[in-house]
């Protein structure tokens, strides 16, 4: 009897575990981003190519990295008093929107992530809307 209330009892305890760990992962979730369609099919007016990945980089580093990561998987230091997850930018649910999304996002912003209109040029933005495709995996 003793030890059919023990299994019960690491039974329950796993359970709790898995269940806080779901959650835990379902704030790892972006929640859904509309963008107008005139900046989703907008043409990105800055070549590809090495000397814009290497413009967007500095600025990457400069305005994003802090909380995005320097990699873009959201790991960046103030990661961790965001309420949000700032996005893995690695992945597909990032790579696969196009540059117009991006630079949408990175222009008006939403809840922690902060405007950038006004605090960079739209070429600035461009540079790093390209930078940020070499972090996909
Ligand atoms: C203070 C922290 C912070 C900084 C600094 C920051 N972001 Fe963000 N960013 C976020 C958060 C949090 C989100 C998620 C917002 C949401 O989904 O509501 C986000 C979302 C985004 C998204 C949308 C991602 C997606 O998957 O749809 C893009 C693009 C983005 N940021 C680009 C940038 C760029 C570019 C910079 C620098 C110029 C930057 N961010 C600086 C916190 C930050």
């Amino acid at each position: 009897m003793k030890r059919n209330k023990s299994i019960i009892a690491t039974a329950v305890l796993f359970m709790s575990i898995s269940l806080i760990s779901i959650n835990a992962f379902g704030q790892q979730q972006v929640k859904p981003w509309p963008v107008p369609d005139e900046f989703k099919n907008m043409k990105n007016p800055v070549a590809k190519g090495e000397a814009s990945n290497k413009a967007g980089m500095v600025l990457y580093t400069k305005y994003c990295a802090s909380c995005h990561g320097k990699t873009g998987l959201g790991d960046g230091v103030k990661s961790r008093t965001l309420k949000d997850f700032a996005g893995d930018f690695s992945g597909s649910y990032y790579q696969d929107q196009t540059d117009g999304e991006h630079f949408y996002k990175t222009r008006v912003g939403r809840g922690e992530m902060p405007k950038y209109e006004g605090k960079l040029t739209d070429d600035d933005i461009w540079n790093i809307v390209n930078y940020m495709r070499t972090f996909k995996k």
